[in-house]
C-alpha cells in the first residue's frame, strides 16, 4: 500500500509572517493517516520546521554538489539540516526558468537522495507538445533522463504536472491524468522491477484546488497532488488534504 501525499509547494511566495497558515494546517490535521508535505521557500524552511508538527517540510531545489564555490546554491544536506526531509526537483519552472535539463534534475536527484532525502522528481508535457500527441513520448523521455538510478519507495516521488495546467486555472482532464499516470507506473515498472515501481508514489499537480480535488484522487495510479497556488492558505489546502484523507 502506497501513503498517499499531499505537497504544497509555496513556490517564491511566504515570509514569516505567514507561518500562521502551517500552525493552523498542523492544528487541523494532527492524526492525519496521510502525508502531508510543504515546500517553503529556503529562507523559511528552518522556521516552518519547528512549527511543523506532523506536516513534512521540504526544499524547492537544490545543488547536484556536495558543498564547495557555488554562490547562491543550496545542497541536499543543508536542507536536511534545515529541516527538511524531502526536495522537489525538476519542477518546470525550474527547468523553463533555469535551462535545467534532465540530466541536471538526475544529478540533483542523485546528490537529494545521497543525503538522505525523499526526491519528488517533476515530469510533464507543455501544450504544444500535447497537442502535436506527443505526451507520452516526453514523459518517457524526462522519466528516463531525470530519475537515477538506485532508488525505492521512499526516496522517489514522481509529480507529473503538465505545464500548461500549472497556475492557469486548466486542469487535465480525469482520462489524460489517468493515462499518464498508468503509464508512468508502467515505465517504473519496466525499469526498476515490480515491487519498487509499484511502491512509487505518483502525484499529480496542475491547478488542484478543493473543489477538484476529490475527482482526482479517484483516478487510479494517483497516489497525492502537488499543490502550488492553493496550498499558501490554510483554508484552500486544507480541504485538499481532507479530500485526499478521505479517498
Ligand atoms: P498550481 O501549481 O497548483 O498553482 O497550478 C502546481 C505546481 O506548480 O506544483
Amino acid at each position: 500500500m502506497r501513503r498517499r501525499l499531499a505537497a504544497g509547494n509555496w513556490k517564491m511566495n511566504g515570509l514569516g509572517a505567514d507561518l500562521g497558515e502551517v500552525e493552523a494546517l498542523a492544528a487541523a490535521h494532527g492524526e492525519s493517516g496521510i502525508d502531508i508535505l510543504l515546500c517553503p521557500p529556503a529562507t523559511l524552511l528552518e522556521r516552518m520546521s519547528r512549527i511543523s508538527g506532523p506536516i513534512a517540510i521540504g526544499g524547492q531545489d537544490c545543488a547536484s554538489k556536495e558543498h564547495g564555490a557555488h554562490t547562491g546554491d543550496i545542497s541536499a544536506a543543508m536542507l536536511k539540516d534545515a529541516g527538511a526531509s524531502y526536495v522537489i526537483l525538476g519542477h518546470s519552472e525550474r527547468r523553463a526558468d533555469h535551462g535545467e535539463s534532465d540530466t541536471d534534475v538526475r544529478e540533483k536527484a542523485r546528490a537529494a537522495i545521497a543525503a538522505g532525502l525523499c526526491a519528488i522528481v517533476c515530469v510533464g508535457e507543455s501544450l504544444e507538445e500535447r497537442e502535436a500527441a506527443n505526451t507520452l513520448d516526453i514523459i518517457g523521455g524526462q522519466l528516463a533522463g531525470s530519475i537515477p538510478d538506485l532508488v525505492t519507495g521512499e526516496n522517489l516521488v514522481v509529480a507529473y504536472e503538465p505545464v500548461w495546467a500549472i497556475g492557469t486555472g486548466k486542469v487535465a482532464t480525469l482520462e489524460q491524468i489517468g493515462e499518464v499516470h498508468d503509464f508512468i507506473r508502467a515505465r517504473l515498472e519496466r525499469r526498476f522491477g515490480a515491487g519498487v515501481g509499484r511502491s512509487v508514489r505518483l502525484l499529480y499537480g496542475g491547478s488542484v484546488k478543493p473543489d477538484n480535488a476529490a475527482a482526482i484522487f479517484s483516478v487510479p495510479n494517483v497516489d497525492g497532488a502537488l499543490v502550488g497556488g492553493a496550498s499558501l492558505k490554510a483554508a484552500d489546502f486544507s480541504p485538499i488534504i481532507t479530500a485526499l484523507e478521505q479517498a
